[in-house]
């Protein structure tokens, strides 16, 4: 009998154990029969900067929230941004977001989200904030190096492996920021007014990919307006589109402070109310419950107790949060999690040199140094941390390779590598008390700066520039877009002096925005990194010496200047402010012209295109076809095309397909990425790769039937290896 009843309570217990779907909602349902309304609004705002509450008295735990895309932030105080001074928090830093678009890799998207879903997990974190998924419309944007480039394809499919492989981890990913919010220039107080087509085709669809197919458990809406009411609580956004076209059962959680109507965050979509010290007007400071002031606290029972707000729409909340501690926080399937493994510092590098991007290479490299040889990096960012600044994604990391250091490792007993600086860029070394320890102070005047870097080249054997953006103000910075494309702190000048005295010199831009590169033609090689995390020193080395064969591809268009792009008025771009409106305005004329839509449907030159980067081998594209020349409406082609290794070195090539719908009754771009591959072929190998093309990758969105519509007529199937490079060219009729 003992031993029944033994038996039964393993059975309960193992049926609770593997929950799947059904028994996820019962659990779900039985907790919310159990909970006061007290109970329930609790769990719907923050408790603490990072937390929202749990209900004790039933032993439910909070929810732990951590930012965010690049690693796991550092212990803050209860209620402030400051890190607590713990001495067991230091992260693996993982590449920023653009880096990890640039490598066009599925799998190592992946392995991403699976390594830092595992560093949460040890740092008993359930909601990682990230990833950012807000398109490039502007290079300006403060914010560009936590998205994942121009294109809402490639986003799409670089967002679902990443949403997946945190998640596997019992730690729900929290696709960020929903939506439109592609500026930081008063991102709290402004409306991005958008036409339904374009949110369609370019805003919404990285976000509804790593809903519906990386089934994203948390979504978090951003501080600016859409269409004029704000995105925390914008009800079209939230409830039609989010909830109801895309059937999203998880939570929405509000960016810091972004929630801030109380009738709205009650109605509109709002699950959990995030951020503190954060509204002016609720004169918080210094109390002790400030919390329950916020709107989803008090207000929000009141409204309830009086009728105002319905109990129904609470318990959706309710349900929803409890549905996501199920996945999480009470998951019993969890494991425990690692932190700065050897493996996550492996991931980390691997992921940082596969996306770097060569861009100009005239024999300058793979590095070729005469034994016991000179070479002179010149630059800040040669030495620079970068892990600390930037805003939110700040990290403190356990260690941060330097490329200086990453050199001097590289080439240890074989030549010598020393720095000069050139130019003082930001002398900060702290964010939030985290410091990097690093003295950045400098005494010499820009001119001596100057003359010394060039003295230095004249006595080297190579000259690497290593220079660009460094996350502080107006550089790469949460808060802050930049002021122009063009290189800060007068690198251009710099780069020109060395140019004059260097037969070869290689230039290394690190940033993660495009920068404008007028000294192009007088240099002989060109590599975009990034903010490459733990180990970009040594990622670079990698790449640099030729360990890594370049593969990466540019996430976004490298323009020859910022008045080429599609952003001509204030209206567009930073907004403006109108007569009657509470908030400044801001219209997305130029529809779904961003990126290379714009520049190559309009035919404007640009320095460096979408997709572009080369390798230190060659391919060779062939026998392409497709599997029909003429297709009925609503049926799919496939298209083949053969990719060889043609050079002497194994390396790995990005092929990539765009549709160019040649009638159509809209306007439509000249081409649109549909699909792509990464390719590794030894010397001499080939492969045949497929892309199926799909009906809706033909199709554009019709705002007034609100449905993608495929119109008949010719297309073209444009294959190649960038957005300019498209050499085949394969006619397909729709009938
Ligand atoms: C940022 C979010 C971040 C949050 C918490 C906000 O200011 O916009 O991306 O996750 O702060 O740090």
């Amino acid at each position: 009998m003992k031993r029944t009843v033994i038996i039964c309570l393993v059975g309960i217990l193992a049926a609770v154990c593997c929950m799947p779907g059904n028994d996820l909602e019962k659990k779900v349902a039985d907790t919310l029969s159990r909970m006061t309304l007290e109970e329930k609004v609790a769990i719907t705002h923050a408790q603490s900067k990072f937390s929202s509450a749990g209900v004790p008295r039933l032993g439910i735990p909070e929810l732990w929230h951590t930012d965010g895309p690049h690693g796991i932030r550092p212990e803050v105080l209860w209620d402030e941004w400051s890190q607590a001074g713990w001495t067991n928090d230091s992260c693996t830093a993982y590449p920023c977001l653009e880096n990890l678009a640039a490598t066009w890799d599925r799998e190592l998207s992946s392995l991403y989200g699976k390594s830092i879903g595992e560093e949460a997990r040890y740092r008993k974190k359930d909601i990682l904030l990230g990833p950012g998924v807000n398109m490039g419309r502007t290079p300006l944007n403060g914010r560009t190096f936590e998205y994942m480039g121009e294109d809402p394809y490639l986003a799409a499919q670089m967002v679902i492996p990443y949403v997946k492989g945190v998640q596997s981890n019992g730690v729900a990913a929290c696709v960020k920021h929903f939506a439109v919010n592609n500026q930081e220039v008063r991102r709290t107080r402004t409306s991005s007014n958008v036409d339904d087509r374009t949110m369609y085709e370019i805003y919404l669809p990285a976000f509804k990919a790593a809903v519906q197919e990386g089934g994203a458990w948390a979504i978090m809406g951003s501080y600016n307006l859409w269409n004029d009411q704000f995105n925390c609580h914008n009800e079209r956004l939230l409830k039609d589109i989010l909830k109801g076209e895309w059937g999203f059962d998880g939570v929405v959680v509000s960016d810091w402070g972004g929630c801030r109507d109380d009738d709205e965050a009650a109605a509109n979509g709002l699950d959990i109310e995030m951020g503190t010290w954060t509204d002016p007007n609720l004169e918080i400071e210094g109390s002790s419950n400030h919390y329950n002031l916020y709107h989803l606290a008090n207000p929000y029972l009141e409204r309830l107790r009086d009728g105002r707000a319905s109990e129904e729409e609470l318990n959706e909340k309710a349900r929803r949060v409890l549905r996501t501690m199920y996945r999480t926080s009470m998951s019993p399937e969890r494991h425990f999690g690692s932190f700065t493994s050897p493996e996550h510092f492996a991931a980390a590098r691997k992921i940082a040199a596969e996306g770097i991007v060569l861009l100009k290479n005239e024999g300058a490299l793979p590095l070729q140094v005469p034994e016991g040889g000179r070479i002179l990096l010149v630059g800040e960012n040669a030495y620079k941390m970068m892990t600390v600044g930037g805003g939110s994604s700040s990290l403190k990391t356990k260690h941060e390779i330097i490329p200086l250091d990453g050199l001097r490792e590289a080439f240890e007993g074989k030549a010598e590598v020393v720095w000069e600086r050139g130019y003082v860029g930001d002398t900060s070394t702290d964010y939030n008390l985290v410091v990097t320890g690093q003295d950045l102070s400098e005494s010499r005047s820009r001119e001596q700066l100057i003359a010394d870097a060039v003295a230095a080249a004249r006595e080297a054997d190579c000259v690497i520039f290593i220079g660009g953006l460094n996350k502080s103000k107006h550089q790469d910075k949460e808060g802050y877009d930049r002021l122009d494309i063009v290189l800060p702190y007068g690198q251009d000048a710099l780069i020109e002096a060395l140019a004059d005295v260097c037969p070869q010199l290689i230039v290394v831009n690190i940033s993660g925005s495009p920068v404008a590169m007028p000294w192009n033609d007088r240099v002989n090689a060109i590599v975009q990194s990034w903010y490459g995390g733990s180990e970009s020193g040594r990622a670079l080395a990698d790449v640099l010496t030729g360990a890594v064969n370049p593969s990466g591809k540019l996430p976004f268009t490298v323009p020859f200047a910022m008045a080429d792009g599609p952003l001509k008025t204030e209206r567009q771009y930073p907004g403006i402010k109108e007569e009657g409106k509470t908030w400044w305005q801001e219209y997305y004329d130029e529809g779904v012209f961003i990126g290379y839509r714009w520049y190559s449907s309009k035919c404007i030159p640009v320095q460096y295109p979408f997709g572009y980067g080369l390798s230190y081998t060659s391919f060779d594209l062939s026998g392409a076809k497709l599997s029909a020349a003429s297709v009925k409406a609503g049926k799919a082609v496939t298209a083949t095309v053969t990719l060889t290794n043609t050079g002497a070195l194994p390396g790995a090539e990005v092929v990539q397909l765009y549709v160019n719908d040649m009638e159509s009754s809209v306007e439509r771009p000249a081409r649109e990425l549909k699909g792509f591959e990464k390719v590794f072929l030894e010397p001499g190998a080939s492969r045949k790769i497929s892309f199926t093309v799909k009906p809706e990758d033909l199709s554009f969105f019709d705002a007034d039937a609100h449905a993608w519509k495929l119109e008949p007529g010719e297309f073209h199937i444009l294959i190649g290896t960038s957005s300019e490079d498209l050499p085949i060219d394969l006619p397909l009729k729709v009938r």
